[in-house]
């Protein structure tokens, strides 16, 4: 079959869905607020999926890679995932511990995204994750392997996209303690 072509490209839709109002006065003063306030209307909708995430890190050589996971907590301590040490990102994550994490919730036009620091949970952390996945999912994967990390975000972004190209990036950037809070 042959290659699409860029004109077969630009044919296929995009920014397809139905983007929920957003009260530009009323934002909350943290983003581990808003993901959850967006979660929850990620779940109302019916968003399939909605914790899929794409994570970015970087080789030894700074050269990015990128792949598909689970998030498994967004709270006051980060927003956590997990794999094994022995992956790509484990091994990754071990020479360079930044990342980047990116959320598209199509049905909602919406987007999250968010960059920092990753560190190791403890490892009483990670075998509780490992102990709470179905036994289907713990099949064949070693325990001592097991990781939890969690990043700690210096940057979050909401991006909500309209049909008609107007689109709102609401940005939290860490400041000292706090959030500095630019609303689009
Ligand atoms: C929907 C989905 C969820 C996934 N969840 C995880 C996960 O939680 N942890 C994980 O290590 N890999 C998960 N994977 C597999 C990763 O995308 C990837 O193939 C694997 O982690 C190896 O990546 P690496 O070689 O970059 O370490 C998931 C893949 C998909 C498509």
């Amino acid at each position: 079959m042959a290659p699409p072509s860029p004109g077969d490209l630009r044919r296929i839709p995009s920014l397809t869905g139905s983007a929920p109002s957003i009260d530009l006065h009323d934002l909350p003063r943290d983003p581990t607020e808003m993901f959850a306030a967006w979660l929850d209307v990620a779940l109302d909708r019916g968003v399939p999926e909605p914790v899929a995430a794409t994570l970015a890190t970087v080789d030894d050589d700074g050269v990015p890679d990128a792949r598909t996971l689970i998030i498994k907590a967004v709270d006051e301590h980060g927003w956590a995932f997990a794999g094994t040490a022995s992956s790509r990102k484990g091994q990754q994550l071990a020479a360079c511990p930044n990342a980047a994490l990116t959320l598209w919730w199509q049905p909602l036009v919406r987007a999250v995204r968010a960059r920092g620091a990753v560190v190791e949970a403890s490892r009483d952390d990670a075998a509780a994750d490992l102990a709470a996945r179905s036994e289907a999912a713990r099949t064949g994967v070693d325990p001592e392997d097991w990781r939890l990390w969690r990043l700690v975000p210096s940057r979050v972004e909401f991006w909500q996209g309209s049909p008609d190209r107007r689109h709102l990036r609401i940005v939290y950037t860490r400041d000292g303690a706090g959030w500095h809070l630019d609303p689009g």
